[in-house]
């Protein structure tokens, strides 16, 4: 598909979108599955390969069909009144868009966004993401092949500070966090608090202490909400302009 033309007028739409998105996400209070489709659509990019990544591909049955995707039909559905609306903007653009309005209206820090990225109809295979079961070098293994960092596992994984497990989606049951529409850094306090009666922590959650470098970030954010925004923009930034050069 070709790729959008990011003149004065696209600029405009996309401001006039971002204000829709702000509207929409806080009447219907779904930032967190939101904030977790814009990340789907992003992380399966394969730095190699330069396949995946934020190009919209989520918008398809065969992709949103994936295990790994399982709710996220919902957020797709959410944003579709948007891209009507808006019809000049990639879904690609749309949902990044979306998920950096969703950090944003909760309390979170500002993520820079540019827009401009191309939509694309190939959809990755499926496996991709990461699974919730496992530990710290398959996490390593899906966030390198990303062309991502330890820094970047650690700030990103402070998104589920936002929303929770739903059984009949994931397995997994519950919410991280005490306010899980608040964006702070409560992920991280909670996690080296340990498990708590009523909170949730996947094994990959749990896997961030177990891992030197991993667990210092997890500690320094635990303490430092300032320095976890910091990191957590920049890395956020970074999940959604995979393959993708700003015009
Ligand atoms: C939800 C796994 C990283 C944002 C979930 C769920 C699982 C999961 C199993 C529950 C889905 C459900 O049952 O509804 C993982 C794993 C990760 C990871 C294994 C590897 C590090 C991330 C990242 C972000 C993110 C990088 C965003 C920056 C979210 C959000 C939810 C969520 C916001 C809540 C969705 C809702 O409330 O509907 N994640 N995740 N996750 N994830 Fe992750």
């Amino acid at each position: 598909m070709a790729d959008p033309v990011v003149n004065a007028e696209y600029l405009k739409e996309i401001e006039k979108a971002r204000r829709d998105l702000r509207a929409l996400i806080s009447s219907k209070n779904c930032a967190p599955i939101i904030l977790r489709l814009a990340w789907h659509d992003a992380g399966t990019y394969d730095v190699k390969t330069k396949t995946g990544g934020p190009n919209g591909s989520i918008r398809f049955k065969e992709e949103y069909s994936h295990g790994s995707n399982a709710g996220l039909e919902i957020a797709i559905d959410l944003l579709e009144p948007v891209k009507v609306k808006h019809p000049k903007i990639t879904y690609a653009d749309l949902y990044q868009l979306a998920g950096v309005v969703a950090v944003e209206i909760t309390g979170g820090p500002t993520v820079p966004f540019a827009p401009g990225r191309k939509d694309s109809s190939v959809c990755p295979e499926e496996g991709r993401l990461p699974d919730a079961n496992q530990g710290v070098s398959h996490l390593r293994d899906v966030f390198y092949r990303m062309g991502l960092s330890d820094k970047d596992i650690v700030a990103l994984s402070g998104g589920h500070t936002l929303g929770r497990a739903h059984r009949e989606r994931s397995g997994f049951q519950g919410a991280w966090t005490k306010d899980p529409l608040k964006f702070d850094n409560s992920y991280f306090a909670e996690l080296v608090k340990g498990e708590k009666e009523g909170l949730l922590q996947l094994p990959t959650d749990k896997a961030l202490l177990d891992d030197p470098v991993l667990r210092d970030y997890v500690v320094l954010y635990a303490v430092d909400e300032d320095k976890f925004f910091e990191d957590y923009a920049e890395s956020h930034k970074k999940l959604s302009e995979l393959g993708f050069t700003p015009p």
